[in-house]
């Protein structure tokens, strides 16, 4: 089956080709290198043996997305990852957040009801669900006004993907990530970000190599056992085996709704400082860290209800946290011997 990955040499998207390329898909990537490198085209080919096809544009430009589909008439469906994710950033350029994330979704739906491409997944986020005031968050948990633009373009993506399936034949799973961490076990490809990391576990691993003096942790007040903010981190290899599962189910028309939303997540939450130690105790390292004043925005503790995922997908993550950061680790040694 032909699937159009876009964003595809990104973080997630790079993890998601090579997961569906080993389960024989044929995949076409769409990525305007806003936020990646060309060469994760070559690293994804040394781990399955394939280089996926590529068309670098801009899916924000209605005219090349539009000859784009109908120069590639034989894709099946669509995992549409491409788009901005800094969340202090979309403060800054709101706008350039909404044009950006909006704009191309628009694009896409548009090139789907063009070419009759019925299936499509979209990439969402637990930032929906703020902070619940029950935990575990599930998927039917009050969505709350959100805390910043970027938030706010992936409430506003699931309204317009929705919206637009009541009256096109559009088929959407929208999946809602926890926090994704980690790298591929060979640690040819994984999270490359530019400038300094916002998260948590890139800041970690170029703070352990010395790229950082020291990792700020944003408050030790919080109401948790430790202090410190509680999140639900998820292997990237197991998020990205969760989007075969879910573009499989859409083709072959097993879901039980038009639409339909996941959570992805382990379904536990560690804090600031659970994730620190088991870095320190897979890694071997010792992390200089210092306590800092909350940051702006955090909310204090979320992790998902995964029991629809689990019994609907029939998926589950397996890795561990100490697999996390391991594998983190190992890509952020492999980067460093690169240069
Ligand atoms: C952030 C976004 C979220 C987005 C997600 C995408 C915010 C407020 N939220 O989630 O909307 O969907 O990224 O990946 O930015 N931490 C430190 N020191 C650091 C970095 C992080 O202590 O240098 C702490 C944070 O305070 C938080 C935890 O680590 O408690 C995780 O932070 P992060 O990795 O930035 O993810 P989120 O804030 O959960």
């Amino acid at each position: 089956m032909k699937i159009l990955v876009t964003g595809g040499t990104g973080y997630i998207g790079s993890h998601t080709v090579v997961e569906l390329q080993a389960k024989g898909h044929e995949v076409i990537i769409v990525d305007n290198l806003s936020n990646s490198s060309i060469d994760v085209l070559d690293n994804i080919a040394k781990i399955s043996g394939k280089k996926p096809l590529f068309e670098k544009f801009d899916l924000t430009d209605p005219e090349m997305t539009a000859a784009f589909f109908k120069l590639h008439n034989d894709i099946k469906a669509i995992i549409h990852f491409a788009a901005f994710k800094a969340v202090g950033e979309s403060v800054d350029y709101p706008l350039m957040y909404y044009r950006n994330n909006l704009v191309s979704l628009i694009n896409i739906l548009q090139g789907m009801i063009d070419n009759n491409i019925r299936d499509i997944v979209f990439s969402s986020s637990c930032t929906v669900y703020g902070q619940p005031e029950q935990l575990p968050a599930r998927e039917d948990t009050p969505i709350q006004k959100a805390a910043s633009p970027y938030g706010n373009t992936k409430q506003i993506s699931e309204e317009i993907i929705s919206d637009t399936s009541m009256n096109a034949n559009i088929h959407a799973i929208l999946l809602r990530y926890f926090n994704p961490i980690g790298a591929h076990e060979t640690a040819i490809i994984g999270e490359l970000p530019l400038g300094v990391p916002n998260c948590l576990m890139p800041y970690i691993t170029q703070t352990a190599i010395g790229k950082r003096p020291f990792l700020r942790v944003w408050g030790d007040d919080y109401d948790t056992p430790d202090g410190t903010a509680i999140r639900d981190y998820i292997h990237v290899v197991d998020l990205a085996k969760a989007h075969v599962i879910a573009v499989e189910r859409l083709t072959e028309g097993t879901g039980k709704k038009n639409v339909e939303i996941f959570n992805l997540g382990t379904g536990n939450g560690f804090s600031v400082m659970e994730v620190i130690k088991s870095f320190e105790r897979t890694s071997g390292m010792k992390l200089n860290y210092e306590i800092k004043e909350r940051r702006a925005g955090d909310i204090v503790k979320v992790w998902a209800d995964t029991e629809f995922a689990n019994t609907e997908l029939g998926w589950k993550a397996e890795k561990t946290l100490d697999e996390m950061t391991s594998s983190a680790w190992k890509w952020e040694l492999a980067l460093a011997k690169k240069k």
